[in-house]
């Protein structure tokens, strides 16, 4: 099997759908291998989402991730990394497909409720941003 990393976001934490998002993961297949809540400072946010700092939304992706608590979270299964984007559905929710978390749970393309890895190189990288080896087991 594989491992992902996922965050719940900082609207759908403020809106108390945590538990029901963790449900759809778990309905979904996913084992949950570690889970923490904890908010991020702007710079540890810009830090994460590295790989975006050119975009001009980079400033108000970084704001907002680090506006409150998150869910960060390492998850398993077969197909893991594939599995959870299609569970999360489109970036804008606008066009999430019917089921996916995005449609359920999520206002805008900023404040989309969750994330997930889109490769293995940026889970491991992403992984290893929030987790340490010892609450991995
Ligand atoms: P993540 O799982 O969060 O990485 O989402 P994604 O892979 O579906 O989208 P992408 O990696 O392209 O963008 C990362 C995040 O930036 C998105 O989840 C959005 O929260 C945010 N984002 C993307 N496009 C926009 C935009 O046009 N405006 C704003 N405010 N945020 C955006
Ligand atoms: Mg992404």
């Amino acid at each position: 099997s594989q491992r992902t990393f996922s965050i719940i976001k900082p609207d759908a934490v403020r809106k108390g759908y945590s538990a029901a998002i963790l449900a759809e993961i778990e309905k979904a297949g996913f084992k949950i291998v570690s889970i923490k809540r904890l908010s991020i400072s702007k710079a540890q946010a810009e830090g994460f989402y590295h790989v975006h700092a050119a975009r001009p939304f980079f400033g108000e992706l970084t704001e907002f991730m680090s506006s409150g608590p998150i869910f960060p979270m390492v998850l398993e299964k077969d197909n893991a990394i594939t599995d959870l984007r299609k569970l999360m559905g489109a970036t804008n929710p606008a066009q999430a497909e019917e089921g996916t978390i995005r449609k359920k749970f999520a206002a805008s393309i900023g404040e989309n409720a969750i994330h997930g890895s889109d490769a293995e190189d940026t889970a491991a990288f992403e992984i290893g941003y929030f987790f340490a080896g010892y609450e991995l087991k």
